[in-house]
């Protein structure tokens, strides 16, 4: 038996497959001892512990509402999922699901006693994003969340400044507006007391994010890039976003980007528009994982399908549900029509600068001593991080909580939001 080949090709599946942490034994060169990690390099539990790091702010919110983070922060699961099975079984939709009824629904069209509680209801721009001056999330009743939920349905995003907010509270918020929270299986999340998994509040961190990929801070030249997505849309039924930044941003920097779904659709053709309608489109995770089967073949994505055009089930309206961060491609469409056909509709959400809306965390009416929350429908918006900070002098901390409804399906006599509204072209 030729040895010295049975050993070359060992070496080469070591150096081919350096993700997967394949130890040879010296003289045993006929067995392969596969060790699957993180593909990102996480590690479990505290195994990253950033919190010499995290800003006083959010040190100060942990501490008034008593989140422990004397053993370490973030936390991650003791155990990630490591094979494609596990994770879609981990992201598929939970049994009860179908019963739940959307909060916007509920919610009486005039939103009256939401905007009574307001100083101003003040539209951030004609098409998306509204302001709600002077209300505190922790204080709206049932009720007023039913029509808070149809009002972010209606306008894409919320914003609510000046939020005495914790994350306990933002977490109940979330439970209320869906049938119940994502619990991602491999994203940091705040850690509960008495809470083993998951808690539903993850940390948006860019600093802890980039370090603990073994990344750089990012250099100015890369700090613009299209990085328009959708948050988690592999998840069929996700449904509202809520990011509380309890630390602020310095100088203006680290804004966020909207843009509209619904917008978008309107902008096509109505030629265009048909063409488009009851086609699906698939949907990537961030996250990878390895097959069961194959493991050797590395890293792979979880994929979903869902329709391209959705009508969304509170406001009934068609929206364009498409993202150039995760949608991979139309299955209808040969490869090439379908870069081409997905290519255009990100240029028209990216593009059209009426159909977005720009949030400054930092701005000046915003007390830094308190967080800022935007919570906007992952149905209908694309969003985008504007990367202008700096990791560490300007500090960008948040937690977000992303909740579970109804799953947005295509209903071919619906209407796109400008007919629905009776506005003209
Ligand atoms: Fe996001």
């Amino acid at each position: 038996m030729p040895a010295l080949t049975v050993q070359s090709q060992v070496d080469e599946v070591v150096n081919k497959y350096n993700n997967l942490s394949l130890n040879k034994e010296a003289n045993g060169p006929t067995t392969i001892e596969v060790q699957l990690k993180q593909s990102y390099g996480f590690k479990p539990g505290y195994g990253d512990a950033f919190t010499e790091a995290l800003p006083q702010a959010t040190k100060n919110r942990f501490e008034k509402y008593g989140i422990d983070i004397s053993k370490g922060y973030p936390r991650k699961a003791q155990e990630f999922p490591y094979f494609l099975d596990d994770a879609y079984k981990a992201t598929a939709r939970q049994p009860g699901a179908e019963s739940f009824v959307e909060r916007g629904t509920l919610a009486d069209p005039s939103k009256k006693k939401l905007f009574a509680k307001a100083k101003e209801v003040r539209n951030l721009t004609k098409y998306i994003g509204t302001e709600l001056v002077g209300v505190q999330l922790a204080d709206l009743d049932e009720t007023e969340l039913n029509e808070l939920g149809l009002l972010i349905s209606e306008r894409v995003v919320v914003f609510l400044r000046n939020q005495e907010l914790s994350p306990q509270k933002q977490l109940e918020i979330g439970s209320y507006l869906g049938h119940e929270v994502e619990k991602h299986p491999v994203a940091a999340h705040v850690p509960l007391p008495g809470v083993e998994g998951p808690t539903g509040i993850t940390t948006i961190w860019g600093r802890y994010n980039r370090r603990a990929r073994g990344a750089a801070s990012q250099g100015f030249k890369r700090k613009g890039g299209k990085i328009f997505h959708t948050d988690l849309d592999h998840i069929e039924g996700l449904s509202y976003g809520h990011l509380h930044l309890d630390a602020i941003p310095n100088g203006g920097s680290g804004d966020t980007v909207w843009t509209s779904g619904y917008g978008a659709y309107d902008k096509l053709s109505p030629d265009f528009q048909k063409f488009l309608d009851g086609k699906t489109a698939v949907h990537k995770s961030a996250h990878t994982y390895y097959d069961r089967d194959d493991p050797l073949s590395g890293p792979k994505f979880v994929e979903r399908e869902f329709p391209l055009v959705v009508t969304h089930p509170v406001t009934g309206w068609k929206s364009l549900f498409v993202n150039r961060s995760h949608t991979v491609r139309i299955p209808e469409l040969e490869p090439e029509e379908s870069k081409l056909v997905l290519e255009y509709l990100y240029s028209v959400l990216e593009e059209n600068l009426d159909i977005q809306v720009r949030f400054t965390w930092a701005d000046p009416s915003q007390d830094r001593s308190l967080g800022a929350s935007a919570i906007w429908d992952n149905r209908v918006a694309n969003h985008y991080a504007v990367a202008d900070y700096d990791d560490v002098e300007d500090e960008r901390h948040g937690t977000r909580v992303t909740s579970l409804g109804v799953p947005a399906s295509f209903d071919p006599n619906s209407k796109s939001q400008r007919e629905a509204l009776g506005l003209s072209n």
